[in-house]
Parts: structure tokens; sequence; C-alpha cells
């Protein structure tokens, strides 16, 4: 928990408080800060360093108290060398130098950090998303709370008042990010279609937006026969979530969100086997709660100029007697005909009804994200998000938006030839192809459900959504992905 960030003119020389936090980089760029140290608290701390071989190297941290002193405590952060130093060594230093100074106690607490060379207001973002994310925890599901490490106060050093306004906005993106972690983190008894939909109306009331959500009748009007095919195996009703943002004032853009929200993705008659991790899909509605959480943040922060449609086809995929057979044959709202050869590839079957849907709203732009696919994992890991998108624009515009954010995207291809790999006998299409290319395929078998007049891209956040261990600003657990890299690209203004 933070309560409170602030930007402050203060030096590490100048500031008292209880936890100082202080960056310093490698070899001779970090003398001019260890002389500052010195000199402020003399050679006691200039031997520690010396005495754990503190070299300044990222990753590396040191606390020392200093009893009885004002600060009580320092921590000492390494930043490498400075000509890698960047937003994102800055985050991840912000984030180390916090969760020290938060579990050592601290609740009063300040970061030195060298920001000279940093635009300040990126800087201050990136240091307020730091110390406000990487200190979230989730007690919901504990009988009993352990007290968890808060700062009450932070200032963030070297800034002026003219950055306060990015420390401001970064409050409803790290809401967002905690909304969508939240989401994710819930267990599929907890997160329901329906849930999903109470969450978007929680976000209608508070912040003033338009909520429609289309029962399992009104999307057979429609004729949305893919997704509902996902969902004819659950026992919880399918829920199709439009929500709305609408500035005030004109606007001249129009674009649309889409999120993949699979509440539980059992993998139906095409179950999921040992090693597969059943029990993590709850996690499959990841691409749902960064569109949420993105909302959310949205409709606090009201850009101007942009309407901001977010679109969630939720349901769970489940097996009973009623669910979808291996090999049925369904039409989807398009018109086109799929042949259902694996049950597990169901996202692309809720996307590609939701997709129809976002396009016949006229957009500038459409951009879809979800755990699509395994074969996405593989690729790229834990730590990168692929992006596949017709138009170069869109693509530079949301890789520009991540890296802003923090958020990594790698541009993937949507390489026509692959598209035979769908091809079937008998309808117009099979919803999977053959292994290799198994995210290419998927974000192929996508594009046929985007008009062609509608510039698209498509984020595989598989295996983005959630971190096993934990890192930089990322608790073990449910990430958030997706939220920064949305609002910033909103806020920019959608495509170039
Ligand atoms: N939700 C999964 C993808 C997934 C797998 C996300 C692992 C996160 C971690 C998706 O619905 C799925 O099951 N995809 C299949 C597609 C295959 C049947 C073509 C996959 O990736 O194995
Ligand atoms: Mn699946
Ligand atoms: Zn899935």
């Amino acid at each position: 928990m933070v309560a409170e960030i602030r930007c402050s003119t203060a030096t590490l020389t100048s500031w008292s408080g209880e936890a100082l936090a202080v960056g310093l980089f490698t070899g001779e760029a970090g003398e001019a800060s260890r002389n500052q140290l010195l000199e402020r608290f003399g050679a006691a701390v200039a031997d520690r360093l010396e005495q754990r071989r503190f070299k300044g190297k990222p990753g590396e941290s040191l606390s020392i108290d200093l009893l009885g002193q004002s600060p009580s405590l320092l921590v000492l952060v390494g930043l490498g060398a400075p000509a890698d130093f960047g937003p994102e060594q800055l985050r991840s230093a912000a984030a180390a130098a916090s969760k020290n100074a938060a579990s050592a106690g601290a609740s009063q607490f300040a970061l030195a950090m060298p920001v000279e060379g940093l635009a300040p207001q990126a800087a201050a973002a990136a240091m307020a998303e730091a110390v406000r994310l990487s200190l979230y925890s989730d007690q919901r599901f504990k009988s009993e709370t352990d007290p968890q490490p808060s700062l009450s106060q932070v200032e963030l050093l070297g800034l002026d008042n003219s950055a306060q306004a990015a420390v401001e906005s970064s409050r409803a993106v790290c809401s967002g990010v905690e909304l969508a972690r939240e989401l994710v983190a819930a267990p599929p008894n907890v997160v329901t279609p329906a849930a999903l939909a109470d969450t978007a109306a929680d976000i209608a009331r508070e912040f003033g937006l338009d909520l429609k959500v289309l029962e399992r009748s009104d999307c057979e009007a429609l004729g949305m026969g893919s997704y509902l095919a996902v969902a004819k195996g659950s026992d919880l009703p399918p829920k199709f979530i439009h929500l709305t943002y609408r500035p005030q004032g004109e606007a001249n853009r129009r674009l649309v969100l889409v999120g993949k929200g699979l509440t539980f993705d059992s993998g139906g008659y095409n179950l999921k086997t040992a090693g597969s991790q059943i029990d993590m899909m709850k996690y499959d509605m990841g691409g749902s709660a960064a569109v949420l959480g993105a909302m959310r943040a949205i409709a606090e922060l009201k850009p101007a100029g942009v309407e901001v449609h977010m679109i969630v086809a939720a349901c769970e995929n489940m097996i009973s007697g009623g669910a979808i057979h291996p090999g049925a044959i369904v039409t989807a709202s398009n018109g086109k005909t799929i042949e259902i050869n694996n049950t597990d590839a169901e996202g692309r079957l809720t996307l590609a009804d939701a997709l129809v849907y976002a396009c016949k709203l006229e957009p500038d732009a459409v951009v879809d994200l979800a755990t699509l696919t395994g074969a996405c994992v593989i690729a790229l890991g834990e730590e990168i998000a692929g992006l596949w998108s017709p138009c170069d624009p869109l693509a530079q515009g949301l890789i520009e938006a991540g890296a802003q954010g923090g958020e990594t995207l790698w541009r993937m291809p949507l390489r026509a030839s692959y598209r035979a790999g769908l091809k079937s006998g008998l309808a117009d299409m099979k919803n999977t192809g053959p292994r290799p290319g198994g995210s290419i395929t998927a974000a192929l078998f996508l594009q046929d459900f985007v008009a062609p007049e509608v510039a698209w891209a498509h984020l595989d956040i598989a295996g983005t959504v959630w971190s096993d261990k934990g890192r930089g600003l990322d608790p073990a657990g449910a990430t958030g992905y997706g939220v920064r890299t949305l609002v910033n690209w909103v806020q920019a203004g959608g495509p170039a």
C-alpha cells in the first residue's frame, strides 16, 4: 500500500525523514553520489559499501540502519552503467528500493535517483508506478491477513512540481493495473462471466460510462454461433459486455479494445491434460482484465477527443452433454462457417464474434488482447507479448505505448501463406492449424473476422499475464499486463 506520492526538489544531501533510497551507478559514474553519501553519513557508510562489495550493478541492493539518525534507514540500489540507464532501469531500481524500505518497516520514504537525463514526467510516472505496483499484495482470500508493508508518504527527489501531474495520472493507471491483477488472480468460482459483467457495471456506475450486456438470446439474435458454441458446455450463462467511454466535447477518434474473457478454460472435449496447467486456466480472462483495467483508468483520466469501446465476450469452456463436439461446424456472425477441430482453441471462437461486433462500430482502430496460445508462451516467454498487425503505424504506436509503460511487445508475422493450415474440407475454415507456428495461425484466424478497412492489432498475452516468481514491479502472480500499454496508447490518441 502506498498512500501519498509527491515530487520534491530536495536532494540526497538535504532530505530528512525516515528512509532514504539512493541509486548508484557502477564505476566512476557512481563516484559523485558516493561522495555525497560520504559527506553526509560519514566513512562508516562508505566502509560498509566496500565491505559488502557493492558495485552498483542492476539488481544489487543494500540496506543500512543508521540508528538514531535522520534518515534512520539508507537503502542503496545499483543502477548499472549510465549509458544503459533509462526508464526501465529506473523502474526496477525504484521497485527494489521500495520493497526494501517497506519490508524494513519504513513508512516515510524518499527516492534519490539520477533523473536529470530523463523527461521529468516520464521519470515521475515510472517511479510512482514502481513504488505502488511493487508493493501490491493480494490478501483477499486469506482468512487471516498478515500486516502488509506499506509506505504512507513517498517523495520523488530531484523533481519539481511540474512532474506532479504525471504522478496523479499514474494513480489512475495503477488502479487499473490493480483491478486487472485482482480479476486475473481471483479463482474461477469467483470471477465468472457474470462477475466480469458486474465489474463493468461498477466502472460504468462510478465513472458514468455506458454499459450494454448482451445475454445469450441477444447474441443468438445477432448470429454469434462461434462465441455461443464455446459457452454451450457451461452451466454459467455467457455475458457479452460492451462498455463505452465518451469524452466531453467532440470525439474525433473511435477506438475499440477487445479482451478474451474465458473465466475458465478446461479445453472442452479436447480436455487439457497433465502438464497443460489446467489449474491455472482461471487466468484465461487476462485479456478482459486488461481491457477492464484500462477502461477504469481511462474513465478516470478522461482523455479528450477519443471515444473508447470495450468488448468482452465472456464465458467458460467446459464439458457437459450440451458442450460443443469436436468436429462441430458453426456459423459466426459474419456468416463464415467454422469446423471446430479442437475445442481447446476456444478463445479465437469467442473473439471472432467480438471482432465482427467491434468492426460494426466503424472504429478507427481495434486492438484485441488474449491469452490465446501456448505457442506464444514458448516463443516469447513471460516478459514479452506477441503483437500481430497488418498496419505498421498501429503496430509502432502500440510498441511505443508499451515501452513507455514498461511492457514489452514484439511484432510477429501475419504470414498469409500459413493460412492454408486452417483449410477445412467442409467449412470455410477450421479453428486450428498445425502445431508449428500456432500463434501465427491463431492470429490469421482472427484476421478473418476483421473488416479489411479497419486498422487492427492482436496482442497474445498468454505468457505475460502471470509471473510465477515475480519480477521488477510485478509481485509473484497476476501482473495486470496490458493496462499501461492500452492507457498510454489511448492517451496518445490511438493510431497515428
Ligand atoms: N488459453 C489457452 C492458451 C494458453 C495456454 C494460455 C497456456 C496460457 C498458457 C488457449 O485457449 C488454448 O488452449 N490454446 C491451445 C490452442 C491449440 C489447441 C491449437 C494451445 O495453445 O495449446
Ligand atoms: Mn483453450
Ligand atoms: Zn483459452
